[in-house]
């Protein structure tokens, strides 16, 4: 039996490098040898036991690779290419895959909430020397020579998604726009609110270093919740209320004041995960009158999504790599988990190379 080498979870921080099976190709599927991956926010909440998935599973869902091996029925691949596959693998085929719901793919049939995100959650994920890719055909995005691993690993989850919640708001030239939160999530926010031509963007957060990646990544102001009181702050900056408030974060706080931050009939589009309860006061609401639209989004797959957020970064549209700040061998996994987690040295993503 051939082994490799895996991020394995067991329970709430405990996750362990370990030999395991490799994966082989199946029908419609193909194996990868990963060449980069990273280590997502939402890898903290199930090593924190704050997203359940089963023990056993390898984790990780930000694949950068080699085609390994090919199973029968794929057609324009060959073994040797580079492929890029994003976080969320849709079916291609089901009732949401073919309404154009991705995220939510049914698997060959109807709906299935958060059915589309599978690698690390559902089926064996990134964090790996080989990932089995299900639905091949519909999700091996092959990376043009000119870019390089680091310049794309980060589109298979946080660009696709903060890119979405930007999309999602509807964002037009000329728009205000408020990023509660920058995080690795919100500061792909704040790029793609700036691409879709939002003239002025706002972004929030706590940590200095990342109210200064902000601004590189195209915030015309920064706004520090530790001192400012940043809904009257944005009110004012915006003449009444943004016409668009982002929230990459997850809690019931940023949410409320996401909300207190628009104008009369903007839009909430929201991208944290969320526990608990989630309240709206009626007042920010307008009493249910006030014509705002909430929005949520699940990062976006697919290859046809990967090559787009491709073509971003190769006509220079945007550089992700600066979000890039430490790199770890993946026997050295647990240490990057322990650097990403507690916040350290300026980190804000961190590659891994089996
Ligand atoms: N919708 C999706 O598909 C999707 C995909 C991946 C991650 N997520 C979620 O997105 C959220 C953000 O992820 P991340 O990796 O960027 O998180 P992160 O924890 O790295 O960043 C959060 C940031 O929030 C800042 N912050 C804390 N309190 C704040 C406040 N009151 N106001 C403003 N900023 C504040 C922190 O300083 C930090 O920079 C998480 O909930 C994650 O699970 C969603
Ligand atoms: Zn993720
Ligand atoms: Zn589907």
């Amino acid at each position: 039996m051939e082994k490799m080498k895996a991020n394995v979870f067991y329970g709430k921080n405990d996750i362990r490098i370990e030999e395991v099976e490799r994966p082989h190709a199946g029908v419609g599927e193909a194996v990868i040898r990963i060449t980069l991956t990273t280590i997502c926010g939402t890898d903290l909440h199930i090593l924190r036991g704050e997203y359940p998935v089963k023990p056993g599973l390898i984790i990780g869902h930000e694949p950068v690779g080699v085609i390994d091996e090919l199973g029968p029925g794929l057609t324009g691949y060959n073994i040797g290419d580079r492929v890029l596959v994003g976080a969320i693998t849709p079916c291609g085929q089901c009732r949401a895959c073919l309404s154009g719901q991705l995220s939510q793919c049914g698997h060959g049939e109807g709906y299935e909430a958060i059915g589309g995100w599978r690698f690390g959650n559902t089926i064996n994920g990134a964090q790996a020397e080989y990932l089995l890719v299900p639905n091949a055909q519909a999700n091996l995005a092959k990376i043009p020579d000119e870019l390089s691993d680091e310049q794309v690993v980060l589109l298979a989850d946080i660009a696709s998604t903060g890119f979405g919640g930007a999309q999602s708001g509807d964002i037009r030239i000329g728009d205000s726009v408020v990023e509660f939160a920058q995080g690795p999530i919100g500061l792909c926010a704040t790029a793609g609110a700036k691409l879709m031509g939002a003239t002025m963007v706002i972004g929030i957060d706590g940590d200095d270093s990342r109210l200064a990646m902000a601004q590189r990544m195209g915030a015309d102001v920064v706004l520090d919740y530790r001192s400012v009181d940043v809904v009257a702050e944005v009110q004012r900056l915006t003449g009444g209320g943004a016409d668009v408030a982002i929230e990459a974060l997850g809690t019931p706080e940023t949410f409320e004041s996401a909300l207190r931050s628009l104008r009369p009939g903007g839009t909430l589009s929201s991208l944290g995960v969320y526990s608990g309860k989630l309240q709206i006061p009626y007042e920010a609401f307008a009493a249910g009158l006030g014509d705002q639209r909430i929005v949520t989004t699940l990062c976006p797959g697919g290859k046809e999504r990967m090559r787009r957020l491709m073509e971003v970064v190769k006509h220079g549209r945007v550089d992700f790599t600066p979000l890039i700040t430490h790199t770890f061998p993946l026997e050295k996994i647990s240490a990057a988990y322990e650097l990403f987690g507690g916040r350290s040295d300026g980190v804000l993503k961190v590659a891994i190379k089996p």
